[in-house]
């Protein structure tokens, strides 16, 4: 069982790059599912959950080949003829589920495992199947799996009652292939759709208002191959902007897109960090000053991300004064403040709300990572504790960021990863 050991104390200072977002190129692998062409992805992030998926594609019939450093992705799904995504893949990646509505499009049958709840909640997706059956497909769910079939799907209206990032995608990528106009209601707005509606205008499909409440989907008969860059990861950017801003020291954090993450930057400046971005480039500056504890409440995009908000904590919990933190989308996200705690952190939790009093020290300790975002926050609150602090169960970090104590050894952290 791997482990990352922090020795804390150390300002941060330098430049670190940043890889593509791991949620967008997810939705854009399954995506290629849609292709009967050569599907080229340049800037794929080398994470453990972009190779669960690669195995899942393979798993259906597509070929995939990467370069060595596995940045370029080649997928040809041209001769794939699997719908089967079985629960022993699904349940090591709830994010699987995005298969559905390619394989529905394409080949008329799916067959996906439901996936299960996580660390944060318990993670439905009736929303994914009510977007599918709003294009005509049936769908029964039995024995732990999500049956739909389709002969060919219909363009409908679909309105979701709650705001789903996946459900959204699903519904983007099915849409593509039906048959008629689909309009989507109430979509996500998230970078990681515009990413993926990019993508598929890429391989010929015709979409329009991605990025806003209303996305229109006029079917096709095909989509071709084509290529597409991932876009930038805004969460791994916040996440290394708020370790300058814990450290009180400077980095900069190139290849970045500074306008998928505005509400992240605001945030930071009103801990008092001062904030510039030059072109693809953003610095955040600390100058040696002790954060102010900041409020925020989660949203859906362009509301302050959940995926920022163990982060923030951690930033919290050793800023000047009280922050309240109200995780308003997923219903158990405070997996990391008992670890957090045994750092010395002072937070009192009252259901989806936690009040954080920032302290002086935390004092490094031994600790457990829950979940890939709560990893992070304790790696973060470990670069300030005196001492030292053992992470560990860090295969949820390896999930989400590529070689994190790299790029933290990158910026002067005294990191390491042990076996
Ligand atoms: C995506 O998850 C992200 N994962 C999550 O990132 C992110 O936290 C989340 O969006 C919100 O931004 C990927 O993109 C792979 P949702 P997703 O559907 O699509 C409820 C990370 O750390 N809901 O937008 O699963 C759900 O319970 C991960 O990188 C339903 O009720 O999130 C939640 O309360 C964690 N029914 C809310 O909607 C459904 O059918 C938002 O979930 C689907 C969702």
């Amino acid at each position: 069982m791997q482990k990352i050991v922090v020795q804390g104390g150390v300002p941060l200072r330098g430049e670190v790059t940043v890889s593509g977002a791991k949620n967008a190129v997810l939705p854009i692998l399954c995506g290629a599912l849609l292709a009967d062409g050569p599907v080229e992805i340049a800037n794929v992030p080398n994470l453990h959950d972009v190779a669960t998926t690669a195995r899942l594609l393979r798993e259906l019939g597509a070929s995939i080949e990467h370069d060595v450093d596995g940045a370029r992705f080649l997928i040809d799904a041209r001769d794939a003829r699997g719908h089967v995504a079985p629960y022993d893949l699904v349940r090591t990646m709830r994010a699987s589920v995005l298969v559905l509505g390619p394989l529905l499009a394409r080949h008329g049958a799916a067959e996906v495992s439901l996936p299960g709840g996580c660390a944060i909640g318990s993670r439905p997706v009736d929303l994914h199947i009510h977007a599918m059956q709003a294009l005509g497909a049936e769908v029964e769910v039995e024995h732990g799996y999500i049956k739909a079939r389709a002969r060919r799907l219909r363009g409908g209206r679909i309105e979701f009652p709650v705001v789903s990032v996946g459900a959204t995608e699903n519904a983007l990528m099915a849409a593509s292939l039906a048959e008629g106009t689909t309009v989507i209601d109430n979509a996500a707005r998230e970078p990681e759709i515009v990413d993926l509606a990019e993508c598929l205008r890429a391989l010929g499909a015709d979409i329009e208002g991605e990025g806003g409440a209303r996305i229109v989907v006029r079917g096709v008969e095909r989509l071709s191959g084509g290529r597409h860059a991932v876009v930038p990861d805004r969460i791994e950017t916040g996440t290394f902007l708020v370790a300058a801003a814990m450290t009180g020291g400077r980095v900069t954090a190139t290849a970045a897109r500074a306008d998928t993450q505005q509400a992240v930057l605001d945030k930071l400046a009103e801990a008092g960090a001062k904030v510039d971005v030059v072109g693809d480039a953003i610095t955040v500056d600390m100058d040696g000053r002790r954060p102010r504890a900041v409020d925020l409440v989660t949203e859906p995009y362009p509301g302050f991300p959940t995926d920022m908000q163990a982060q923030f904590m951690a930033l919290n919990c050793i800023a000047e004064g009280t922050g309240v933190i109200d995780e308003r989308i997923f219903e158990n996200r405070f997996m990391h403040v008992n670890e957090l705690m045994r750092l010395g952190a002072d937070i009192q939790i009252d259901g989806h709300r936690a009040t954080v009093c920032g302290v002086e020290r935390l004092s490094g300790a031994p600790v457990m990572a829950t979940d890939l975002r709560a990893s992070a926050s304790l790696i973060l609150a470990g670069l300030v504790a005196e001492g030292e602090t053992v992470i560990n169960r860090i295969y949820h970090l390896d999930r989400g960021y590529e070689h994190i104590e790299r790029k933290l050894s990158g910026l002067g952290a005294r990191i390491q990863r042990i076996d």
